[in-house]
């Protein structure tokens, strides 16, 4: 039986998969909470497990410098043709504080336990300037489903194709993600485990390094959370103590 290739090794195709994100308009967002909470101008964003670093070039284009961190190789020499990059984990930031804003984007706060989650936030609030901000965008549950399913297509200069995500409880407060891109007759695939992380474990890990500002759903900054309706994308916002 043939192997199924990661999906991670292949950033442009990752990429195009999940190009229906407006990186202008998260950015956007981004800074609106920035302006919110900071007088002082936002220089410098770290983003967590950024793969492709697929926000770069929207924070290039607002006067912020974006540095891209990931573990897999592909994905940092990607990034790198966009912006600084650095290869490491992200339960174990080298980092010191030199950033005004950490992101975690698109769910990819890959920890495995609570103590994964604590030494994570531990390095983020390390690699932060006092009064330093953290986005967590869709890294936290705030419903009971058991089990997210969604497929659609792309068509994009970096690939066309069907994606189709999924998302369901493994027990022992663990998640499994699987994703699988299709195009032609090549399918490439990731599963990862995660910790199921709601927002009362987050405040409790964060409580010692971050406080938590507020959480959004769709980052909709009218639409705090909890809230009714279908939850999409929660947008979380810590800020460093
Ligand atoms: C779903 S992709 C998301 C990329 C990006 N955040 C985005 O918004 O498109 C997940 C990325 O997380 C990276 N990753 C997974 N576990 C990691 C870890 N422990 N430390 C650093 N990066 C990790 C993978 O290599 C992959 O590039």
């Amino acid at each position: 039986m043939n192997s199924v290739p990661d999906l991670y090794s292949k950033p442009e195709l990752y990429e195009a998969a999940f190009a229906w994100r407006d990186y202008t308009a998260e950015v956007a967002v981004l800074i609106d909470l920035w302006q919110q909470h900071n007088s002082r101008p936002l220089r410098r964003v770290l983003d967590c497990a950024a793969g492709p670093a697929p926000h770069a070039a929207a924070w290039q284009a607002a006067g912020v410098t974006c540095c891209a961190l990931d573990r897999s190789a592909a994905m940092c020499a990607h990034a790198g043709q966009r912006c600084p990059s650095l290869r490491a984990d992200t339960t174990q930031l080298p980092l010191a504080a030199g950033f005004d804003l950490a992101t975690t984007m698109l769910g990819s706060l890959y920890v495995l336990s609570e103590l994964d989650l604590a030494q994570h936030l531990g390095g983020v609030a390390a690699a932060l300037r006092p009064g330093g901000l953290y986005a967590l965008d869709w890294c936290t549950l705030h419903d009971e489903a058991e089990e997210h399913h969604d497929e659609w297509d792309f068509d994009t200069s970096g690939g066309s194709g069907t994606a189709t995500y999924r998302m369901f409880t493994r027990g022992a407060g663990l998640v499994e993600e699987e994703l699988i891109v299709q195009r032609g007759n090549h399918v490439w695939r990731e599963n990862v485990m995660q910790l199921a992380i709601d927002l009362p474990m987050l405040t409790t890990a964060c409580q010692t390094t971050f406080e938590v500002l507020g959480a959004w759903n769709d980052w909709d900054l009218n639409q705090s959370l909890p809230c009714t309706g279908p939850i999409n994308r929660p947008l979380v916002l810590l800020k460093r103590t």
